[in-house]
């Protein structure tokens, strides 16, 4: 499928999308959008795509919503038309998703980087929820998620004062997985992704899950939910082959059965 915004390539086992809309910084329209969830939906029905990155350029992962196709629009436009709802959608995929973050992740950059599953950034990478500075509050989590992910006080900070954050600053405050040199980034997060390809499907696909309960649901819940996929797992063949590799001092080959 031939795409506008972005671009789509597989390495290995590993499906990476890079948004390319350098012109706008990558902002995020509704071309974005659709074309993004249908790459997301092919790597998801491939089953030799085990693990996804997605990355913007090195100036800018993007720097939000776009500001020009938000301009016009009145409030039963966005009502009537749940107007940036489908980006949920970026959540429900079951695949692991890195997000690989240079440069801005401003408003719904950085919302997206969020709905990813975790971010990999690079030294120069600024996050911020500047929405305050048009008129509007983040509207793709950042209320939400950025708070489970930093706390409240620098969620207030970020997103009543439209400040950004800096890599380290991100690393710090529990936002960034890991920072890597501006040269390594895709490199290093295609790396990651491999890794997690390489393990049993099943497994991987269970323990995104399970990390995903512990925003969702109470403590007992998860850790009942978590209890049952861990057991679920020793029906697998992979499981077999993880342990029996270990105690016979060689790599395991899953074969995802
Ligand atoms: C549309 C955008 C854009 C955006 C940048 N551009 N951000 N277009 N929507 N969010 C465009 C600029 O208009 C400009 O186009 C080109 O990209 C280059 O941007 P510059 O501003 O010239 O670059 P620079 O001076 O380097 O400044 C970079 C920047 C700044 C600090 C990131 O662009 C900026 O502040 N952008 C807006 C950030 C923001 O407010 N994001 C939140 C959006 S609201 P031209 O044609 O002039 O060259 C949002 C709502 C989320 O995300 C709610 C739920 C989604």
């Amino acid at each position: 499928m031939a795409y506008e915004t972005i671009l789509v390539e597989t390495h290995g086992a590993v499906g990476l999308v890079t948004l390319n809309r350098p012109q706008a910084l990558n902002a995020l329209n509704s071309t974005v959008l659709k074309e993004l969830l249908a790459a997301f939906a092919a790597f998801e029905a491939d089953e030799a795509v085990g693990a996804i990155v997605l990355t913007g350029s090195e100036k800018a992962f993007a720097a939000g919503a776009d500001i020009k196709e938000m301009q016009p629009l009145s409030f039963p436009d966005v009502v009537t038309g749940d107007f940036l709802g489908g980006w949920d959608e970026v959540a429900g995929i079951r695949k692991p998703v890195i997000a690989a973050v240079s440069g801005y992740a401003l408003g719904g950059g950085c919302e997206l980087a969020m709905l990813c599953d975790f971010i990999i950034a690079s030294e120069t990478a600024k996050f911020g929820q500047p929405e305050i500075t048009l008129g509007i509050i983040p509207g793709m989590g950042g209320t939400q998620r950025l708070t489970r992910a930093v706390g409240k006080a620098k969620a207030m900070d970020l997103v009543l004062t439209g400040r950004m954050m800096d890599a380290a600053e991100a690393e710090r405050s529990g936002l960034v997985a890991r920072i890597v040199p501006a040269d390594k980034l895709v490199e290093e997060a295609l790396t990651a992704a491999a890794k997690i390809a390489a393990f049993s499907r099943a497994s991987v696909l269970l323990a995104k899950e399970s990390v995903g309960r512990a925003f969702e649901v109470t403590l007992a819940e998860g850790l009942r939910y978590e209890r049952r996929q861990f057991q679920s797992l020793f029906a697998t063949e992979d499981q077999k082959e993880g342990m029996a590799a270990f105690v016979e001092k060689r790599k395991p080959a899953f074969r995802n059965r």
